[in-house]
């Protein structure tokens, strides 16, 4: 079966074929960065605009490259939520009337499952049951995923989520809009021993987590050293007109805030693969790509050093040894519409379907 997958819930218009949920054929994004970049931020007015110039020439590139003509196309998949209403309207509504008029099936995918799905498409999928820390900039959850239809959510953010974190303290350092990348960058030129940002854990046994008061220290270090222009962006010419203080001092902020961020992350998905007994761990969405953080796991799986923080778990190496950890293509780790496509199949072969009636959600659950 082949299924056209259309994502656009944020700044991506992105659209892919899929065969039998597994072979991408093609996956074609279209990125607005540039045009959010100078607002330092997703403007949810000029995104929708952007998808609508975008849709048609991203489905036709998508089409092409799949190396198909269009009736070959079985089903369509296409993102229903969560997002932002406006760009979701247009990838949704687009999908619905290429559905109708090749009288084909549609449905509608949650983006998260989406984004945990993007892990099945990797070479080596995780087996079930496996717990997958999805973390991207909306969302940091984990989840226990029992089968290609069951995610239990264990955790999620209190407050900001692990990427908005990255993107907030990046635009404090004058690096722009997105951060992540950004920030991984220039923390490899940092001491993570010089500077110690707190690391909340909250309540023992919590899978939950907070990034906020992180996001206020790293506020409050820049004032105190020298920063004083905390949210200008900056032109790329210098970090020095960008928070204020000199190149090597933000280098070594980037470092100890990732390093504080990606040991919480790293930490809490370990705390949970334990807790539910499963051998298989898996991290998605957009800072899936840090590599900072698959070190730090495979740190924590290859060496007995795990435990040592107020909500490690001692006393299990020899399950931590067993973990073995699923990372998607970074192709797939930002948003894709391979991955809608890849859920979206299964939900077609379950006949869980749209119809012209349906609508989009901004926010929605798994
Ligand atoms: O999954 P995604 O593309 O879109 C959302 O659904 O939000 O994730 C985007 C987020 C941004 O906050 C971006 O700063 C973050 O992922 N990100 C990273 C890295 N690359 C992207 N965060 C940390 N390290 C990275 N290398
Ligand atoms: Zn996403």
């Amino acid at each position: 079966m082949i299924i056209l997958g259309i994502e656009s819930s944020c700044d991506e218009t992105a659209a892919a074929v899929v065969e039998d949920g597994k072979f991408i054929l093609s996956s074609v994004v279209s990125s607005q960065v540039d045009v959010h970049h100078k607002y330092g931020g997703v403007v949810p007015e000029l995104a929708s605009r952007m998808h609508i110039e975008s849709i048609i020439p991203v489905v036709s590139d998508a089409i092409k490259s799949a190396d198909i003509t269009i009736n070959k196309i079985d089903g369509v998949a296409a993102t229903r939520g969560p997002g932002l209403i406006g760009a979701l309207l247009v990838g949704f509504s687009f999908a619905k009337s290429f559905a109708w008029s090749r009288g084909i099936p549609l449905t509608g995918v949650n983006h998260l499952e989406g984004h945990i799905y993007s892990v099945l498409l990797s070479d080596v999928p995780p087996e079930f049951p496996f717990v997958i820390l999805l973390a991207s900039g909306g969302h940091t959850n984990i989840y226990y995923v029992t089968s290609y239809n069951k995610f239990e959510l264990m955790g999620q953010t209190r407050d900001d989520a692990a990427g908005e974190a990255f993107d907030k303290v990046a635009k404090m350092l004058g690096l722009g809009y997105p951060g992540g990348a950004v920030i991984e960058r220039l923390a490899l030129q940092g001491d993570t021993s010089v500077i110690t940002f707190p690391k909340s854990y909250l309540e023992k046994d919590s899978f939950d987590f907070s990034f906020s008061g992180i996001k206020s220290a790293v506020a409050r270090y820049i004032h105190e050293h020298g920063g004083s222009r905390l949210s200008d962006v900056a032109g790329n010419d210098s970090l020095r007109s960008g928070c204020g203080c000199n190149k090597n001092i933000a280098a070594d902020i980037a470092a100890a805030f990732q390093e504080s961020v990606i040991d919480v992350l790293a930490q809490k998905l370990i705390n949970a693969a334990l807790n539910k007994g499963v051998k298989h761990i898996a991290v998605a969405g957009g800072v899936a790509a840090n590599s900072a953080l698959k070190r730090k796991l495979l740190s924590y799986i290859h060496s007995s050093d795990f435990g040592g923080s107020s909500s490690g778990k001692s006393g299990a190496p020899n399950r931590i040894k067993d973990l073995k950890l699923h990372l998607p293509p970074i192709s797939l780790c930002g948003d894709n519409a391979a991955m809608i496509a890849a859920r979206g199949y299964q939900m077609i072969k379950d006949e869980n379907l749209c119809y012209l009636e349906d609508d989009v959600f901004s926010r929605i659950r798994i």
